[in-house]
C-alpha cells in the first residue's frame, strides 16, 4: 500500500475523533470554519476539490434541529427546502422544492430532464402506508437494440439523442404534489425558480464538473450558452430555465404535455434521437408498493424495481443481521465487518443482473421472491468467515451524476428521494430556449455490447426495449420504528448507492454511530461484477490485509465511494430532535432545519 499523505493521515485521525462524537449543536465556530472553507473552495475550486475526498469527515459539523430538517448534497437546496416547510408545506412539497433546486444549482447530477424515485412514508401507520413513487425516464417507442446499434457514433447510449430516456421529474412531481403534498405546485417551485433567476454561487462541486467539460463549452452552443458563463464567474443565473419552471408551477401538467413536451421532442431530434412529444405525453409516474423488512428491531422501507438498489440493500442488511448473530457483531470497519457485507453485496448484485427489471405496471414479486426468507438462509449457511466466494470481472467507473435527498417535517412524515440524469450532465443535450439538460438514462439498459457506464454485468432482464424503464441501484430509504419513520437515508453514485446505504443504515442501527458518524465512516464496495472489493483510502492498512487474507482482489479507490445523504430523528414531543448530515465527500452540500 503507497504512504499515505499528510492530509490522509490528517482526515483519519479526525475522522476516528468524529466517530465517538455524538451529535451537538451546530456551534458558530463550526459555521465559520465550513463557510471560510466553502467560500476558499469556491475562489480556488480545482485546488481544494482535489482535497476534498480526502478530507471527509474532517471539517463537517454536527447538525441539530428540533421540528424539522432537510439534508441534501447542495446547501442552496436544502435552503429552498425549508423554505417551503416554512410556508406550510409538508415533506413531499418541501422535497420537490429541493429536487428543483438541485437541477437549479447542481445540473451535471439531477434536474429537470432527468428522473428518480422516493420514498414518502406517512408520520404513523407503519411500512403499509408508506408508498414508493417511480418517475423513472423509460426508452422512446421508436427505440430499440437494433436502431442504437445502427448508431455510428461514439458512446451513443452515453451522449446525444438516442441517449435520452424520456424524463420522468415533470409528470412525477405534478403527481407527488397532487396525492402526497400540501401546498400549490407553485409553491414548491418557486424557491428554484428565484434561485435560477437571482442566481447563485457555483459549489464547488460544480465548478469541478464545469473544469472537466471544457471540450463541451467549446463545441456545444446550447450547453455553453445555458453552463459557460459559470466558468469564468463564481455566480451562475440561468433566466430561461427561471421562465420555464415558473410555468411549470403556474401550469403543471399543461406545460408538461404542451411546451415542454414540443422542446424535448424537436431538441432531441435535432440531436439525432428518436424521442418524440407524444412519448412525453404518454410518459405516467408510478405509485409502487416500496420493499421492507424487519432488521436489528426497525423496518427498513426502500425502493422496489425497476431499482434494483433497494433489494441489495435488504439482502445485505439481513444477512448483516443473521450473520451477527449466529458469529457476533463484527466492529464497524473491521476486515470481518466488511467481508460479510462484500459476500452480501457480490451475490445481491449477481441477483440483480440475473432477475430484476422493469415490472411494468405490476407489482415487483421478483424482489420478494429474492428476498424470501428460506431462500436468504441458504445463503446465509453456506458463509464463511474466513474465505470469500469468487464471481466475474468488468472495468469498474466512476460515480458521476445522481443527487439524494432527505426531508423529514415537523407532523413527522418523511421523504427520501434520489434524481438523476445519470452521468455528469447527461446526455449534454440542452434545450436551448429553456436551458433544460436532459438525462442519458438509456446508458441504464443493458445494450449488450460493452456493459453500462458502471462496469455492471450484461443482464438479460434490463435488455433496452421500447417504453421500459432501465433498472437502477438508487435507494431512496425510510426507516421506521414502531410505525414511525426515525431515519431518512440515500446516496448518489451509480451502483455504489446501494452499498454506501446499506452501510449507513447499518452503521445507523447495529453500530449504534450518530448520523455523522454513520456517513463519514469510510466505505466499502463490491457489485459482483468486477470482481474487486474498493475500499476508500481511509480504511486502515491492517483491514486490507484481512480482506486480502480471505481472498478478495482489495483495491483502493480512487475516488470516493458515494455520497450519502441521511436524517436521524430521536425522541418524541419535546425531547424531539433530529440530526441531520450532507456526506461531506460531496464538497457544497449542508443539511437545514429548525
Ligand atoms: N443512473 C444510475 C442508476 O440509476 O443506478
Amino acid at each position: 500500500m503507497l504512504p499515505r499523505s499528510q492530509a490522509q493521515k490528517k482526515g483519519l485521525c479526525v475522522q476516528r475523533l468524529h466517530r465517538t462524537l455524538r451529535p451537538g449543536p451546530y456551534t458558530s465556530a463550526m459555521a465559520t470554519n465550513r463557510k471560510l472553507l466553502t467560500r476558499a473552495t469556491v475562489a480556488s475550486g480545482t485546488v481544494l476539490l482535489t482535497l476534498a475526498p480526502l478530507a471527509h469527515g474532517w471539517y463537517s459539523a454536527p447538525f441539530t434541529a428540533q421540528t424539522h430538517a432537510v439534508a441534501t448534497d447542495n446547501s442552496d437546496a436544502s435552503r429552498a427546502a425549508l423554505t417551503v416547510l416554512e410556508a406550510g408545506g409538508n415533506a413531499a412539497d418541501a422535497a420537490i422544492a429541493a429536487a428543483l433546486a438541485l437541477g437549479v444549482v447542481s445540473p451535471s447530477s439531477s434536474g429537470f430532464g432527468g428522473g428518480g424515485f422516493a420514498v414518502i412514508c406517512p408520520p404513523t401507520g407503519g411500512e403499509t402506508n408508506c408508498k414508493f413513487v417511480d418517475f423513472r425516464e423509460v426508452a422512446p417507442q421508436s427505440l430499440t437494440v437494433e436502431r442504437m446499434r445502427a448508431s455510428t457514433a461514439p458512446r451513443a447510449s452515453q451522449v446525444g439523442g438516442l441517449s435520452v430516456g424520456v424524463p420522468g421529474e415533470p409528470a412525477g412531481f405534478v403527481m407527488m404534489s397532487q396525492r402526497f403534498g400540501r401546498r400549490p405546485l407553485a409553491v414548491a417551485t418557486a424557491p428554484a425558480v428565484r434561485l435560477a433567476r437571482e442566481g447563485f454561487v457555483v459549489s464547488p462541486f460544480l465548478l469541478d464538473r464545469l473544469g472537466q467539460e471544457r471540450e463541451e463549452i467549446a463545441n456545444n452552443p446550447a450547453f455553453s450558452a445555458a453552463f459557460g458563463e459559470s466558468v469564468r464567474n463564481a455566480r451562475m443565473r440561468r433566466p430561461r430555465l427561471a421562465q420555464a419552471l415558473e410555468r411549470y408551477g403556474r401550469e403543471g401538467e399543461r406545460f408538461v404535455h404542451g411546451a415542454l413536451a414540443n422542446a424535448i421532442a424537436e431538441t432531441v431530434s435535432r440531436a439525432g434521437g428518436v424521442l418524440t412529444a407524444d412519448d412525453v405525453r404518454a410518459y405516467r409516474p408510478i405509485e409502487r408498493r416500496p420493499l421492507s423488512r424487519n432488521v436489528f428491531g426497525h423496518t427498513v422501507v426502500t425502493a422496489s424495481a425497476p431499482s434494483a438498489g433497494g433489494m441489495i440493500v435488504l439482502q445485505t442488511l439481513t444477512q448483516l443481521e443473521a450473520l451477527s448473530s449466529r458469529l457476533g457483531i463484527a466492529p464497524p470497519g473491521s476486515s470481518a465487518a466488511f467481508h460479510v457485507l462484500a459476500d452480501g453485496w457480490r451475490q445481491s448484485f449477481d441477483d440483480r443482473s440475473r432477475y430484476v427489471g422493469d415490472p411494468g405496471a405490476s407489482d415487483d414479486t421478483v424482489s420478494e421472491a429474492l428476498l424470501a426468507p428460506a431462500r436468504l438462509r441458504r445463503r446465509h449457511e453456506s458463509f464463511s468467515p474466513s474465505n470469500a466466494r469468487a464471481t466475474v470481472v468488468i472495468s469498474p467507473a466512476n460515480d458521476q451524476g445522481t443527487s439524494h435527498l432527505c426531508v423529514i417535517d415537523r407532523d413527522g412524515m418523511a421523504v427520501s428521494l434520489t434524481t438523476t440524469v445519470n452521468l455528469a450532465f447527461g446526455s449534454r443535450v440542452v434545450i436551448p430556449a429553456m436551458d433544460i439538460l436532459l438525462n442519458d438514462q438509456i446508458d441504464d439498459f443493458s445494450i449488450g455490447t460493452s456493459g453500462n457506464n458502471f462496469g455492471l454485468a450484461i443482464a438479460a432482464p434490463n435488455a433496452l426495449q421500447p417504453g421500459r424503464r432501465p433498472v437502477s441501484s438508487m435507494s431512496p430509504s425510510v426507516v421506521l420504528r414502531d410505525g414511525r419513520p426515525v431515519a431518512c437515508v440515500g446516496a448518489s453514485g451509480g451502483p455504489r448507492i446501494a452499498t454506501a446505504t446499506t452501510q449507513v443504515i447499518a452503521n445507523l442501527l447495529l453500530h449504534r454511530m450518530n448520523v455523522e458518524a454513520a456517513v463519514a465512516a469510510p466505505r466499502a464496495h463490491h457489485q459482483g461484477a468486477p470482481d474487486v472489493l474498493l475500499l476508500e483510502p481511509e480504511v486502515p492498512e491492517d483491514v486490507r490485509v484481512g480482506l486480502l487474507a480471505r481472498g478478495y482482489t482489495v483495491r483502493t479507490s480512487d475516488s470516493p465511494l458515494a455520497a450519502a445523504t441521511a436524517i436521524a430523528v430521536e425522541g418524541t414531543g419535546p425531547t424531539r430532535r433530529l440530526f441531520a448530515s450532507s456526506d461531506p465527500r460531496k464538497a457544497g452540500g449542508a443539511p437545514a432545519g429548525r
